[in-house]
């Protein structure tokens, strides 16, 4: 599959899709922190604490089993999403699925880059081998319910008052969708032979 991808957004802007380098550190956590400080949709568990942190997390990521991707426009970085493989690939039961999670800063929601990115990634995963795809999404987002679902996922449960907010609680939806992988990339190979390896 090809590493960049590229588009007009809809405001017209090009918006370029690429791989996340350890040089982006700073621009994603300025990203996802801004997100999180709206206290309405952001875990922030799936990145460094700080920037030397996350350079660490980049440099290290199994880009097999993982995905870190950035959305730029011109040399600004304006959303990152990450797929990373479920339970850190320590459980041979769960290494066919991958999380995903993304970020958009406020500015550039809207324009339908969330679903490019969201795209991107399922490419990857279906090239990886991976079977399945989950989010967890609050029940308030709506934006981002109807992105998933617009992408083929189905809801499979809410876990209710999952997120304590201050003095109240938000339920949480996981969303999934199946992969219809086919056998063929060379990475996928290896990747399915290291799942059966794993379940051996
Ligand atoms: C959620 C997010 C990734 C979506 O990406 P986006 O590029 O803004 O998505 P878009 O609005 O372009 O597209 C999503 C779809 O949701 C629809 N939508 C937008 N606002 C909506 C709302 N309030 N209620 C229901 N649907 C809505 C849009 O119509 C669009 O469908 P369309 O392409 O058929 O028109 C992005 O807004 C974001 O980063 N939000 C903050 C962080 C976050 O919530 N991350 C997801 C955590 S799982």
């Amino acid at each position: 599959m090809q590493k960049e991808k590229r588009f007009d957004a809809k405001n017209g802007i090009q918006i370029m899709i690429r791989p996340a380098n350890p040089d982006d550190s700073c621009a994603i956590l300025n990203t996802v922190r801004s997100n999180a400080l709206e206290r309405s949709y952001v875990l922030m568990e799936q990145y460094g604490k700080d920037i030397a942190a996350e350079r660490e997390y980049i440099s290290g990521l199994d880009s097999k089993r993982n995905l870190l991707i950035v959305a730029a426009a011109a040399s600004d970085l304006v959303g990152c999403l990450a797929a990373l493989q479920a339970d850190a690939g320590m459980r041979s039961e769960t290494q066919h699925i991958v999380h995903i999670g993304l970020h958009l800063s406020e500015p550039f929601r809207g324009l339908g880059i969330g679903p490019k990115l969201l795209e991107y990634s399922i490419e990857w995963a279906d090239a990886m081998g991976f079977k399945k795809i989950q989010a967890n999404i609050f029940t308030t987002n709506r934006r981002s319910l109807s992105l998933f679902s617009k992408a083929g996922f189905v809801e499979e449960g809410v876990r209710q008052n999952r997120i304590r907010m201050g003095s109240h609680y938000v339920n949480e939806v996981l969303m999934g969708k199946m992969l219809q992988t086919q056998a063929g990339p060379g990475e996928s190979r290896a990747f399915n032979q290291s799942l059966h390896r794993g379940a051996a």
